[in-house]
């Protein structure tokens, strides 16, 4: 495992004081993005922040993420917009405010990792990608995939898009507009 630095310890104190329940997941998420992002020649350091960071929100309920992002940015969410989506935006701002995190590139991997957009760069794939297959989820599917995403990035990027939203279908949820832009971005060339 890749050692802390100083600014992830705090992260780590954080996460085991507000997220212990969420704590085997981001590790896990942590682990596996950096060996991917060391397959992919991307910046370990950033792709380890922005783990640790990408669910930071998941502390807070609903209306409380609902709160902090009217504070922030003046949006006000649609009631079908849960914290599921929500804590994503939540996660970002909590990387900026608590843990001075201002690098754009980090900041957009939290943000971008549950719903997505056309155009995401490499970093957010990764952490959208290592978030779903993380292996301490236990799913079968995500097992056959994380062994693609080190030999074709691209496609196994794909097969995780389509786990999410046929997931979202499954429970007859609302499917987000930049998801469908994220999976049109990837079938059209
Ligand atoms: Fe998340
Ligand atoms: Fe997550």
């Amino acid at each position: 495992m890749k050692e802390f630095n100083n600014k992830e310890l705090e992260i780590v104190k954080y996460i085991k004081e507000y997220l212990p329940f969420r704590e085997k997941h981001i590790i896990s998420t942590r682990e596996l993005s950096i060996e991917i992002a060391e397959k992919y020649n991307i910046d370990t350091e950033k792709t380890s922040i922005a783990a640790l960071c990408h669910d930071l929100g998941k502390r807070y309920k609903d209306d409380e993420m609902r709160k902090i992002i009217f504070d922030n940015d003046n949006i006000e969410y649609p009631k079908h917009i849960t914290g599921a989506l929500l804590h994503a935006r939540v996660s970002s701002i909590i990387a900026e405010k608590e843990f001075n995190i201002t690098d754009k590139e980090i900041l957009n991997a939290i943000e971008s990792h549950t719903v997505g957009h056309a155009n995401m760069s490499m970093l957010e794939k990764i952490i959208y990608a290592a978030d779903y297959l993380e292996p301490t989820r236990k799913l079968e599917t995500a097992e056959r995939i994380r062994e693609k995403i080190f030999i074709d990035f691209d496609k196994a990027f794909l097969e995780v898009v389509l786990e999410s939203i046929t997931f979202v279908l499954s429970k007859n949820q609302y499917l987000s507009d930049k998801t469908i832009e994220l999976y049109n971005s990837l079938v059209v060339n």
